[in-house]
């Protein structure tokens, strides 16, 4: 028999709070603060930032890649490097970087490696005006992105630190 059914339930309620208050860091907030150009700031260590900075320019190279290929006609090599792209990535993100993105930074950016499939498997349709749609509307993906967030070095000056 419980001997103090209060206390217990008061420890329930303390480990719901705790829980609630991990959900919203890791799963939601992630670890952000605000920006003073009105962005999302997301305090991320040098070595992260050069990693997804990293992931940033291939997206744009792979851009690159695409937009000349369909001035070309070349649907074959669009639907190379947009499968590609679609499957690359996220790999090696630590559950640390990920506990610190917020979760519609999360969802962007899986969206967007989920939208490169989709273009692959446009160009496989041959119509290269669908796919200059797609190019289009997957780019909303990353512009949305960038007017909404920004990376800061965790323990810098910007990141409210000493
Ligand atoms: C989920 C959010 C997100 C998405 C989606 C996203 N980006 Fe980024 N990107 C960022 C952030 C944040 C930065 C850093 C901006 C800063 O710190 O000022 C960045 C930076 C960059 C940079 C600069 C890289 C460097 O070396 O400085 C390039 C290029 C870039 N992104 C290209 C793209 C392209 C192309 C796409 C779409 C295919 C894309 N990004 C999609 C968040 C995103």
């Amino acid at each position: 028999m419980l001997k103090s059914p209060k206390f217990l339930w008061l420890l329930i309620i303390a480990l719901l709070v705790a829980l609630g208050f991990m959900v919203k860091m890791f799963i939601l907030t992630g670890n952000t603060i605000p920006s003073k150009d009105d962005r999302t700031a997301i305090l991320v260590t040098e070595d992260e930032r050069t990693m997804i900075l990293g992931e940033m320019r291939k997206f744009l190279e792979t851009i690159q890649g695409v937009t000349e290929a369909i001035a070309k006609g070349d649907l074959k090599t669009v639907e190379e490097l947009a499968t590609e792209m679609g499957q690359g990535g996220d790999a090696d993100m630590s559950p640390s970087l990920i506990g610190k993105l917020p979760i519609e930074f999360k969802s962007l950016g899986f969206a967007t490696h989920d939208l490169f499939t989709e273009l692959g498997k446009t160009a496989t349709g041959g119509d290269a005006n669908a796919v200059l749609t797609g190019l289009g509307d997957l780019m909303l993906n990353c512009t949305s992105c960038h007017a909404g967030h920004k990376f800061v070095i965790e323990g810098t000056k910007e990141a409210g630190g000493n």
